[in-house]
């Protein structure tokens, strides 16, 4: 990887834009990659620092390596559309690709680590799986699921939100997806869990060495895939996601076995962390914020735009990850071929050039272009069915006629992909 020195970028920004970025470090080092600048909540803070210091900045990691991070709203939409310069064949999490002996096993086999023209062919491939039909069965599904969660709260007083009403969303997704019961679903929602939070000791035994711990956690998904689709044997007649996928073909043939293994883990780890961890997000924002509960208790058609809020406010996806193809510019700032770039739309969420006063969270905000689905060809293929699960779940805890609010300190996920808490206590108040 060729290193690029702050002086270097300077010399380069001598000839380039006029509003070009000349240092690519910051007064106070940065690390994008400790989980505890996002556990404590203070990533808010760092990204502030870095959209005005240094929006294209080089984050030095503790073992000498080091990535780009793209902090600002255009520059992260723009790199979004360059699929051809900013590739995906890495997989979208830093450190976290399917290396077997130095190759990326996944590369253009899974849908979310592939680039077009094969990432046209794996989308429609997964277009079935979250088609009209699929979205309402989950609704239906998660609906049945979130009405009984509430019964439960009314009777107990309280629960633990993190832990017992939003893994209920991708339980209730996975069951309508794959025909499985409710504690398979909360199975598989187990095993994603210790794989998104590897770093965090309330999941997993963070004893050891982090990358194989992360692979561990990742082969554990795929043996249970491995294991459904060999009990499903030839599913081709059947209505859900396995049967759909057995169904598909890719230029004339049905899908390998690897490829209906990439296709099962990049539903379950797509939907299974974003869904749940977004709706404890949303909630605490409405219950920090009880003017906006009250307006959407008294208005519940504001719901369609509050979810953009949510989404937008909690940016449960935080960044994505890229590997550019070829040289590129980035506000003046030189980027090698073959450089890792990360894109943060926890951070482009928040910009202030495309969100006036980006700290306050109005359900009403409009226009509202938030990040947090992605952009370009890899926009979220499963939005509708993340908006169907949240709708579900606000409409039951909304409808319930109860008044809710913290019941104790909300602990935050420790990882720096994925914005989640591990613990919401909340109590029925007045
Ligand atoms: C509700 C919260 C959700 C958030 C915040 C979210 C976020 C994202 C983001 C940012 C991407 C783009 C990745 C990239 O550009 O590299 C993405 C892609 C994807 N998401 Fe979601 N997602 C959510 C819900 C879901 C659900 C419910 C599912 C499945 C049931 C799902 C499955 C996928 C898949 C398969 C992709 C890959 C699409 C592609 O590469 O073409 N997501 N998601």
């Amino acid at each position: 990887m060729t290193a690029i020195t702050a002086t270097a970028v300077a010399t380069a920004t001598a000839t380039a834009a006029a509003a070009a970025v000349t240092d690519t470090s910051v007064s106070t080092p940065i690390d994008l990659t400790d989980v505890e600048l996002f556990a404590s909540n203070n990533h808010h803070a760092a990204f502030r620092r870095l959209r005005a210091e240094s929006p294209v900045y080089r984050n030095p990691s503790a073992d000498g390596t080091s990535f780009w991070a793209l902090t600002r709203y255009d520059d992260i939409t723009a790199a979004y559309i360059d699929h051809d310069a900013f590739s995906s064949l890495h997989g979208a999490i830093l450190g976290g690709s399917f290396r077997t002996g130095g190759g990326d096993t996944a590369s253009n086999e899974m849908l979310v680590a592939s680039d077009p023209p094969r990432h046209r062919i794996l989308r429609r491939v997964m277009h079935p799986p979250f088609g009209p039909g699929m979205v309402e069965r989950i609704q239906h599904s998660v609906r049945t699921l979130v009405s009984r969660a509430v019964d439960d709260l009314r009777a107990d007083g309280g629960c633990d939100f993190a832990l017992d009403f939003a893994p209920l969303l991708p339980i209730g997704a996975l069951m309508a997806m794959f025909s499985i019961g409710v504690e398979e679903a909360r199975h598989v929602v187990g095993l994603t869990r210790r794989m998104v939070g590897y770093r965090d000791a309330a999941l997993t035994d963070v004893s050891g060495d982090e990358r194989l711990r992360l692979a561990h956690a990742q082969s554990e998904i795929f043996e249970y895939f491995a294991d459904l689709l060999d009990e499903r044997g030839d599913a081709t007649g059947d209505d859900d996601v396995v049967g759909m996928l057995r169904r598909a073909e890719i230029n004339g043939e049905p899908l390998t076995d690897a490829q209906l293994l990439y296709a099962c883990m990049n539903i379950a780890v797509g939907g299974n962390e974003t869904s749940s961890y977004t709706i404890c997000s949303g909630f605490l924002a409405l219950l920090e914020n009880p003017q906006e509960w009250a307006r959407l208790r008294a208005e519940p058609t504001l719901l369609s735009g509050a979810l953009d809020e949510i989404m937008r406010w909690g940016s449960t996806n935080a960044y994505v990850q890229r590997v550019t193809t070829r040289d590129v510019v980035v506000r003046g700032v030189p980027i090698a071929a073959g450089e890792i770039v990360t894109l943060w739309n926890v951070s482009a969420n928040r910009d202030p050039d495309q969100f006036p006063d980006p700290d306050r969270f109005d359900i009403t905000r409009s226009p509202n272009r938030h990040l947090s689905f992605g952009a370009g060809v890899h926009r979220c293929i499963g939005a509708p069915a993340g908006n169907v699960e949240l709708t579900e779940a606000f409409h039951a805890l909304l409808g319930s006629g109860l008044e809710f609010r913290t019941a104790g300190d909300p602990v935050r996920l420790r990882s720096n992909f994925i914005l989640g808490f591990t613990s919401l206590p909340i109590e029925i108040g007045a």
